[in-house]
């Protein structure tokens, strides 16, 4: 069901993003193709998913949430570009291909990045995206700012590259954990959930108990991959937390307790979905998935 719900999502989310990537301008024709580059190469749109699986666990039509999607999606494309730059995990393998930067080059990698950030609060802004009420997109356009931002992902980044190499405990891992990756999961699901139109404080609330458990179930699930999986499987260098000494869960825990951890938090998660009727199953489905996954 998870796969069939997945390829729906897809490709809604791609069609919805597509008319995003024409060059305004000939001059402009490389960093459009660089962002391009960056969105359209196989990346598995948990964060799409996430936000189109809210909007229907509240009784919304998944069309309403396109904007919610695309948005988070892009500021997902530029967190991945900016996080491979040499200065930052200096990757060059990203989805199976070469990362932005070795593609084109690093100024356009950074350009791009920059490109695509603007990109979704300007799809969040415009009613042509997003033909929300004027305060539900200045809503989901604070959530997503906050979410992105120095107090959410880039925050996160911040951390984990001062982490590189230390010894951090727990609940200092944890706090990194659900700033790099936990803030923009739950913007997702918050955004969807706006995008219903029909998302109340009590709503809002037990989703966002759930989407927390399952950001920080993701990256466990990501520092589980890096030991476990192969880069075929991966479309990324497996190994590379510990090549770069990265602080991850099953370093500091051991692969079993990790493991366990995020089943755990996978509980936690369909836990706060309780009150919620069948229409919240793509969102229960996608918790499974998310500490079920292989790449
Ligand atoms: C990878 O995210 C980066 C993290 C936040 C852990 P995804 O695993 O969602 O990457 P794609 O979009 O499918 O490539
Ligand atoms: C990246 O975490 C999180 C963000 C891009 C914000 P990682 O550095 O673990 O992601 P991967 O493993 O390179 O995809
Ligand atoms: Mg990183
Ligand atoms: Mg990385
Ligand atoms: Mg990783």
């Amino acid at each position: 069901m998870i796969a069939a719900y997945q390829a729906r999502c897809q490709k809604q989310v791609d069609a919805a993003l597509e008319p995003l990537f024409t060059a305004p301008h000939a001059e402009l024709e490389r960093l459009y193709a660089a962002m391009r580059y960056s969105v359209f190469n196989g990346g598995k749109r948990v964060r799409p998913l996430l936000a189109y699986a809210a909007c229907e666990a509240l009784g919304g039509a998944p069309v309403q949430a396109d904007g919610a999607a695309c948005a988070v999606e892009l500021i997902h494309a530029y967190s991945l570009v900016h996080d491979d730059l040499p200065a930052m995990d200096d990757d060059d393998l990203r989805r199976g291909q070469p990362t932005t930067h070795i593609a084109f080059d690093e100024a356009t990698a950074i350009l791009a990045g920059d490109g695509l950030q603007s990109m979704a609060f300007d799809v969040l802004a415009n009613t042509r995206h997003n033909p929300h009420s004027a305060e539900i997109r200045l809503s989901m356009f604070q959530a997503l700012a906050l979410a992105a931002g120095p107090a959410g992902m880039v925050g996160g980044q911040a951390i984990d590259l001062g982490s590189v190499g230390q010894q951090l405990q727990q609940p200092a891992l944890e706090v990194m954990h659900r700033h790099k990756t936990g803030a923009l999961i739950e913007a997702a699901v918050r955004l969807g959930a706006l995008a219903s139109g029909r998302a109340d404080e009590q709503a809002l609330a037990a989703l966002s108990t759930y989407a927390r458990a399952v950001g920080l179930a993701f990256q466990v699930q990501d520092d589980i991959l890096d030991v476990e999986s192969d880069t075929a499987t991966l479309g990324k260098t497996q190994g590379k937390d510990q090549a770069n000494d990265k602080p991850t869960y099953p370093a500091l825990l051991g692969m079993a307790a990790a493991k366990a951890y995020a089943l755990e938090l996978r509980d936690q998660a369909l836990q706060a979905l309780q009150p919620f009727d069948e229409a919240a199953e793509p969102l229960r489905e996608l918790a499974r998935y998310i500490v079920e996954r292989r790449n």
